[in-house]
């Protein structure tokens, strides 16, 4: 595995394996790398013949108040783990190289970036798409893989490549948990002992969910209920929102069908966590 920090070194790397009439997996990440990222890596290896993965803790995805200066980093691990999977590239820009004096273009999924966690995180969206367009931009994949925990980010970059016409195939996969059940993310890290307890309210809410779907409950109001009201009970826990919606345009859904997402944004002490479920209804 090579690592490059240069934009320009990555540009050409990437050019060569093109030339070379292999194909490209990309999996983007802020590194501090779980078992989450590494089902993208091992999934981007299965679809591709080469894969790169960017490290970049991205600052204008990040708002004033939020975790830039603290969002947990390691590197040297980051980089054993992904050596180990067999990746070919690790690309690891500077925040200075990306970003250079004088940068003024940012690209905008309009609407979609609004709701849910745009509501609590105005400008995150936007932060993420410009970051992403540009890694796209440097690294040009055939297809970019992302995770199902960050539903509303999938569903903003599906709808960036098919809007300005990318031409790169955007790979969505489940969302990897925990052996109780809590998401896995690098913010995970910041939980006291007893936070990590606490923190299983999310996945506890939706498991309640999934039951109520499958009694038969197919109004969105009393799901959204039950799951307030369960994770009203932990005192360390705050809502941020539970919603369920329509993927296609993020609008409240009136009942739940097949493919509607129910997602919630939660405060567990000072960490704030999201998780989601896509609502499957029975067969038959
Ligand atoms: P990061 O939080 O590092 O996540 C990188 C990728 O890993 C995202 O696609 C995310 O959805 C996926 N991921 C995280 N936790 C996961 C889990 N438990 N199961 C499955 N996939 C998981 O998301 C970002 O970075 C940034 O916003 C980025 C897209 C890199 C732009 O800066």
């Amino acid at each position: 595995m090579i690592k490059i920090v240069a934009v320009g070194e990555m540009t050409e790397a990437a050019r060569r394996i093109r030339a070379s009439g292999r194909t490209i997996g990309f999996v983007p990440t802020m590194g501090f790398l779980h078992e989450g990222h590494l089902s993208l890596v091992r999934a981007a290896r299965e679809a591709s013949d080469a894969v790169v993965v960017s490290i970049f803790i991205n600052p204008i995805q990040f708002g004033p108040a939020e975790d830039l200066r603290t969002y947990p980093r390691d590197l040297a691990r980051d980089t054993a783990l992904l050596d180990r999977e067999g990746v070919e590239i690790v690309f690891c820009p500077e925040a200075a190289e990306m970003y250079p004096e004088g940068f003024r273009t940012f690209v905008r999924v309009e609407s979609l970036e609004d709701k849910l966690c745009g509501q609590s995180r105005p400008g995150h969206f936007r932060g993420v798409c410009t970051v992403v367009l540009k890694l796209f931009e440097i690294v040009r994949p055939d297809a970019a893989f992302f995770g199902r925990k960050d539903a509303q980010q999938a569903l903003i970059l599906e709808r960036m490549a098919r809007d300005l016409n990318l031409g790169i195939r955007i790979d969505v996969r489940p969302i990897v948990r925990e052996p109780d059940g809590l998401a896995m993310s690098s913010r995970n890290s910041y939980l006291t002992a007893e936070e990590r307890r606490a923190a299983l309210v999310l996945f506890r809410s939706l498991s309640l969910a999934s039951g109520l779907v499958a009694a038969g409950e197919r109004s969105p109001g009393p799901v959204l209920a039950g799951m307030r009201s369960l994770i009203a009970a932990e005192p360390l826990a705050r809502i941020d929102y539970i919603e369920a919606v329509n993927p296609a345009d993020l609008e409240p859904a009136d009942r739940l069908r097949d493919g509607t997402l129910i997602a919630l944004a939660v405060l567990i002490g000072r960490t704030r966590l999201i998780d989601n479920m896509s609502v499957e209804l029975p067969k038959g």
